[in-house]
């Protein structure tokens, strides 16, 4: 029988191998998880939908799993093997993972190729968007606005004074990412509602925005300009 690695030990090596899309040396602690499912917890009766981007080795999922129950939806969407492997594993074996396996899916494919026939109530996302060139960026935010529902709740993580240090320190193309990117970030924040809380219990810490689309409809404008862009 093949020994599994554990998750920080999974999640170390993936970071080694695949630093652009880990974006972090080890899963986010249990208080980064409890703040960004905070608009979840506050969930109605009636069914929810929610999507999981970027969930790593479980952080976050271990917390959605918790707020959920039949009726429910939960699309997970992961673009590491290795970690889709874990998850599956997890939904498998551990008995709260489990209770919610018969309606909860997951996708093992880039997040901005992802598309589902319903909107969401809920997107919880891990994905490091300081990290991606901003076309790809520009691609997330764009599926974001397009899969969540009018009313529905964004909730994202940045790293603290990652994107000031990157500013700081770069230059040249690398540089003019990092703007493009934070200026792509600014731009679809100021389209919603927007709260943010800092997690100091984390490593790194981190700030967690809250995002709430228009109860009107977003009309899937994320106001990026898609032609001045550079991958
Ligand atoms: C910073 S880790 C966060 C993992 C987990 N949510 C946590 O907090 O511990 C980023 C995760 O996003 C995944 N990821 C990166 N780019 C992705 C993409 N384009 N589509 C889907 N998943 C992606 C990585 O494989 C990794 O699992």
């Amino acid at each position: 029988m093949s020994r599994r690695p554990p998750v920080t030990t999974l999640f170390l090596r993936e970071f080694c191998t695949k630093f652009e899309t880990t974006g972090a040396v080890t899963p986010s602690t249990r208080y980064l998880a409890r703040a960004i499912t905070r608009h979840l917890r506050r969930r109605g009766p009636t069914p929810i939908r929610v999507l999981d981007c970027g969930p790593g080795t479980g952080a976050f999922t271990d917390r959605i799993v918790e707020h959920l129950r039949p009726g429910d939806v939960l699309d997970v969407v992961e673009i590491n093997d290795a970690f889709v492997r874990m998850l599956q594993r997890r939904f498998a074996t551990e008995p709260r993972w489990q209770a919610i396996s018969d309606f909860t899916n997951i996708h093992n494919l880039p997040f901005q190729n992802f598309d589902a026939a319903e909107p969401y109530d809920f997107i919880i996302s891990g994905l490091p968007h300081s990290n991606f060139p901003a076309i790809t960026v520009a691609e997330i935010l764009h599926s974001y606005t397009r899969l969540l529902k009018p009313g529905g709740a964004l909730s994202y993580v940045e790293y603290l004074y990652l994107r000031q240090i990157r500013k700081t320190l770069s230059r040249g193309s690398e540089r003019v990412r990092v703007s493009s990117v934070e200026q792509l970030m600014l731009s679809h924040m100021s389209e919603h509602q927007v709260t943010h809380e800092s997690v100091l219990r984390n490593v790194p810490p981190a700030r967690v925005h809250h995002l709430t689309a228009p109860a009107g409809g977003a009309g899937g404008n994320t106001g990026t300009d898609w032609n001045t862009l550079s991958a």
